[in-house]
């Protein structure tokens, strides 16, 4: 099972699909002897899933149509080449736009000295220019989203009595039948527990989410690759914590072709979107906030203390989850990398034209323009900025090795962990302003080290592309939020205002 997770992901960080086996074997090698081993008479089926992504794949050449044709309807080209050829692996010549745009001055000029004007002015214009550029825009006339417990089960996860509920979130149709939609997703938490505990959310991939059904629980390893000990469910199940497995491509393909199905699909009434409509990464996050409104309708869950957790794509996507809606507690935003936690303007690892030649519609489609006729210096906006947009509230950044991947020589390089702490550093005035604390520090750490005295944290582990090694430290890092007062927007002005 770990194997299987660990390949699958590999294949989706280096898009080397024949190459994949080759790519980490020593890993995989590792990850295969520390399995547990499973009894296969003890396991049952795993459940169907509700909704499998509503991709036309049998439609050969269609995610590549799409992408011409927004390229078309943008007037452009020709894109900037972005293959991991094409990247830079040289930190020395990364800082090709060394000016970032200041989260802290308005479009007018001014200067925002105060938290009223960050939120009146400030947070609304750099809202404004991400919903424009950068992701499109989310419709204001989402439909109307019914929970189903579709069951519960008392089971064990190790020692711990525990029940999970399997939910769908049924959209309504009513507006374009066609299109049927529903929300995948489980919930478990502490059978015993004394009253509504904190949970943490996943933005889990198709293939971790369908290996989060198998049972019995004790082999499902969600979101751990490799031999890192206790599965992150584990984990927070210790701390006396409930967990929920969300499966994004459930109502929104993670794929070009997927465009006019899923909710994407539903609001343009099958019809392919326009140049600020909204992209994959808006609308898994969509639904990531239609989860948290059933949480709130839980007895189990303090809804006022849920996490919010995804590696890779489905950092970018909880980041994005975690900016536009205030109710997210604190983020662990996994090797997010392009188009998530790192700054467009340091240029290492995955370059912005590779997002828009293969990942297009994880974006907006007019983030294509700063992919060919323009360049990410000419954004309004940078991924600081994006961070700043959760503050007060706390962000862990997590990362590994800086390495390029290779074979038997596993990196994150692609998702620049430098570029990431920098976007952390960037975002630290919002949070000064708001009376929190930044992550203390300018210099990049020395690895494994874990910047988590302040409300912005950073960690970056020698492992490759995998959220598992920095769970212990996000965990601590949570914990002061999840277990603590709280950290919304009102608290941060009682804050300020009883300065
Ligand atoms: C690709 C993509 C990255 C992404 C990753 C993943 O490598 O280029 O931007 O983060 O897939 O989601 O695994």
């Amino acid at each position: 099972m770990r194997y299987r997770l660990f390949e699958a992901r590999s294949i989706a960080y280096c898009g080397l699909v024949a190459l994949a086996p080759l790519i980490c074997p020593a890993m995989c090698r590792l990850a295969a002897q520390t399995a547990p081993a499973v009894n296969p008479a003890a396991q049952q089926p795993v459940p169907p899933l509700l909704n499998d992504a509503p991709v036309q794949l049998a439609n050969p050449g269609a995610a590549e149509k799409e992408h011409q044709r927004e390229m078309d309807l943008l007037g452009i080209e020709e894109l900037r080449p972005g293959t991991e050829k094409d990247a830079n692996w040289d930190e020395a010549k990364a800082n090709v736009y060394p000016k970032l745009p200041d989260p802290l001055v308005e479009r007018s000029g001014k200067r925002v000295t105060t938290a009223a004007e960050w939120w009146k002015v400030r947070r609304p214009e750099i809202q404004e220019e991400y919903d424009r550029e950068v992701l499109g825009r989310t419709p204001a006339n989402l439909p109307k989203v019914t929970w189903e417990v579709v069951s519960a089960t008392p089971e064990k996860m190790g020692d711990i009595a525990v029940v999970t509920k399997r939910l769908a979130g049924h959209v309504d149709n009513s507006s374009y039948p066609q299109i049927a939609v529903t929300i995948d997703a489980t919930l478990t938490t502490p059978a015993n527990a004394r009253g509504p505990v904190p949970v943490i959310m996943e933005l889990a991939f198709a293939g971790e989410f369908k290996a989060s059904l198998v049972r019995p629980i004790s082999a499902t390893t969600s979101g751990a690759l490799g031999d890192y000990g206790q599965t992150w469910e584990q984990q927070v199940l210790a701390k006396g914590w409930g967990f929920v497995v969300l499966s994004p491509t459930s109502y929104q393909a993670d794929d070009g072709a997927g465009m006019t199905e899923g909710i994407i699909g539903l609001m343009n009434k099958g019809q392919p979107r326009g140049p600020e409509d909204w992209g994959g990464l808006k609308a898994w996050a969509w639904g990531a906030s239609r989860l948290l409104d059933y949480l709130e309708t839980d007895k189990s869950v303090n809804a006022k203390r849920v996490g919010i957790e995804g590696h890779s794509r489905m950092g970018k996507a909880a980041l994005v989850a975690m900016a536009y809606d205030q109710r997210f507690t604190v983020l662990y935003s996994s090797s997010s990398g392009e188009g998530g936690a790192k700054l467009y303007r340091h240029i290492y690892g995955e370059p912005l034209s590779h997002i828009e030649s293969k990942y297009y519609y994880w974006m907006g489609a007019n983030l294509m323009k700063y992919a060919g006729p323009l360049t990410p210096g000419d954004l309004p906006v940078d991924n600081h900025e994006l961070i700043a947009l959760c503050a007060p509230r706390p962000v862990f950044i997590g990362a590994g090795t800086s390495l390029q991947n290779e074979p038997a020589k596993p990196g994150d390089g692609w998702a620049d962990a430098r570029g990431m702490f920098l976007a952390g550093v960037g975002a630290g005035p919002v949070y000064k302003l708001l009376g929190k604390k930044d992550l203390g520090t300018a210099e990049f750490p020395t690895m494994e080290s874990a910047v988590i005295d302040g409300d912005l944290g950073f960690r970056q582990h020698s492992g490759g592309h995998t959220p598992a090694p920095n769970w212990p430290t996000f965990l601590t890092f949570a914990s002061k939020y999840l277990n603590g007062p709280e950290v919304s927007r009102a608290a941060s002005e009682t804050w300020l205002n009883g300065k």
